[in-house]
């Protein structure tokens, strides 16, 4: 591992966890050889130019063309909307919220544009921000690998009205941006005919691998942060992630653990369980990660498997108080991953107290949030109930880039440990479909009778 991440994965382990819940050695040493050809399947694609995310950190060219778009745009920018779903928002929000200062009763601490993600098709969020902010110092960045997404799509037609109308044609094209596939689909056609500025999202890296493409690298640019370091520590990262000795290998270990305790022990809710707030929406982005790359009905023989582990987003210690009570007493179906932070840059000593809190007098708040990831993961284990710990040196740009090139490598590995693809997403189709028939879209009128009739159909007295 870099220096400044660790595995510890002993009390995923039989002889570590002193239960049967755990894995044994043999056990582990029998899936070593499968693992290591997952692996070396894996970085041959990587190498043939079909994974594109491997090679991203040490892509040099993309953040100069990063910083070549920021020096062409209008000065002065307060606000940055950024439009776009799934992959091309989860990476980006991880990114802003472990790495930049809070927004606190909506005074942003940090310094440079505010950075908005209204990633839904919701309006509520969306329709407020149109009422506060002022076109004139606004930036859209519209982002989308497929060019078609429906909820990326309308949010950017209501944005551009509101910059034309506001400031005229010429004015808004300069305040948006398109991050899209380099030549293919609507949004490329579009920022082509429009004129906008753009920054492309390689053709062979798929939405939820594209955090350390334009897609997070602009935005982290704009806020000030170190893009470089996120993606040199991607880079280190990826170096290890490369060992073909699987216990030198974290993402490989990540994916073999997480595999063998869904498919031996039934431990098939994978839980995310960061200490620390700023890792919240790095939980989110795993989630979405995990979820749409491992759940899958068929394999790559096309036979019929319904695989996937879920993934559950928990936060230290916040859920010590929701959902750690399942965690120890409900079903033995979990694996928890819990990350801990070593050295925190800001901190607090909780003063002396007489009475009940005396025994907090000089401690810091840190001090009690690694005591409690402790005593959880402790509490868990004396129970017979098995987690996987990271622990980060410090959270800064380098360690998370490593945390999501890990996390993005487990994910290519497990893929192939489970036999799926686990680049694509067939599942969220049919949904969209008959979204679009109820929308009345052209070439849908199938989809829209498909829901008329289901609808009318279905007995109507489990309504209340
Ligand atoms: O991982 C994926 O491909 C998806 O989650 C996409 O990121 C999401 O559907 C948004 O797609 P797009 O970036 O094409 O708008």
């Amino acid at each position: 591992m870099p220096a400044s991440i660790t595995l510890d994965y002993s009390l995923a382990m039989q002889a570590g966890l002193g239960s049967p819940a755990g894995l044994t050695d043999a056990e582990l040493q029998a899936q070593l050889e499968p693992t290591a050809r997952a692996v070396s399947s894996v970085l041959s694609r990587a190498d043939a130019g079909e994974l594109g995310f491997f090679a991203l950190p040490s892509d040099s060219k993309a953040l100069a063309a990063v910083d070549a778009l920021i020096a062409a745009l209008p000065s002065g920018l307060t606000d940055v909307l950024v439009l776009g779903i799934g992959g091309s928002s989860l990476g980006t929000r991880a990114v802003l919220d472990a790495l930049r200062a809070p927004v606190i009763a909506g005074r942003p601490l940090a310094q440079g544009p505010a950075i908005h993600l209204p990633d839904n098709s919701d309006p509520f969020l969306l329709s407020h921000l149109l009422e506060t902010l002022a076109p004139a110092s606004t930036l859209a960045i519209v982002i989308s690998k497929s060019g078609g997404t429906v909820e990326t799509a309308a949010q950017m037609l209501i944005v551009r009205e509101w910059l034309e109308k506001a400031l005229g044609a010429d004015a808004a094209r300069q305040r948006i941006v398109a991050v899209t596939d380099p030549k293919e689909g609507s949004l490329r056609a579009l920022a082509t005919e429009q004129r906008w500025a753009t920054l492309p999202i390689p053709a062979n890296v798929g939405g939820r691998f594209c955090a350390l493409t334009g897609v997070g690298l602009l935005p982290a640019r704009l806020a000030g942060l170190d893009a470089a370091a996120l993606l040199s520590g991607a880079a280190e990262m990826a170096a290890r992630c490369r060992a073909p000795r699987v216990e030198d290998n974290p993402a490989a270990l990540i994916a073999l653990l997480s595999f063998l305790h869904d498919r031996e022990r039934g431990h098939s809710i994978h839980v995310m369980m960061p200490y620390a707030d700023r890792l919240r929406a790095f939980a989110a982005w795993y989630v979405q990660l995990w979820a749409e790359s491992l759940g899958k009905r068929l394999d790559r023989a096309g036979h019929t498997v319904e695989c996937g582990p879920t993934p559950l987003p928990a936060i230290g210690a916040t859920d010590q108080h929701a959902q750690v009570q399942l965690f120890m007493e409900g079903p033995r179906d979990k694996l928890v991953t819990f990350i801990g932070v070593r050295s925190i840059d800001r901190n607090l000593t909780i003063p002396n107290s007489s009475g009940a809190n005396s025994y907090l007098g000089g401690k810091t708040l840190a001090q009690l949030l690694e005591a409690e990831r402790l005593g959880t993961t402790e509490a868990l284990a004396a129970d017979g109930r098995p987690s996987l710990t990271l622990v980060l040196e410090r959270l800064d740009a380098a360690a998370l880039g490593g945390l999501l090139f890990l996390y993005e490598a487990a994910t290519a590995f497990s893929g192939e440990l489970y036999g799926i693809n686990a680049f694509d997403q067939p599942g969220v189709e049919l949904g969209k479909k008959l979204a679009f028939g109820l929308l009345g879209r052209s070439g849908f009128e199938a989809a829209a009778e498909q829901v008329r009739s289901a609808q009318r159909n279905r007995p109507s007295r489990h309504k209340a």
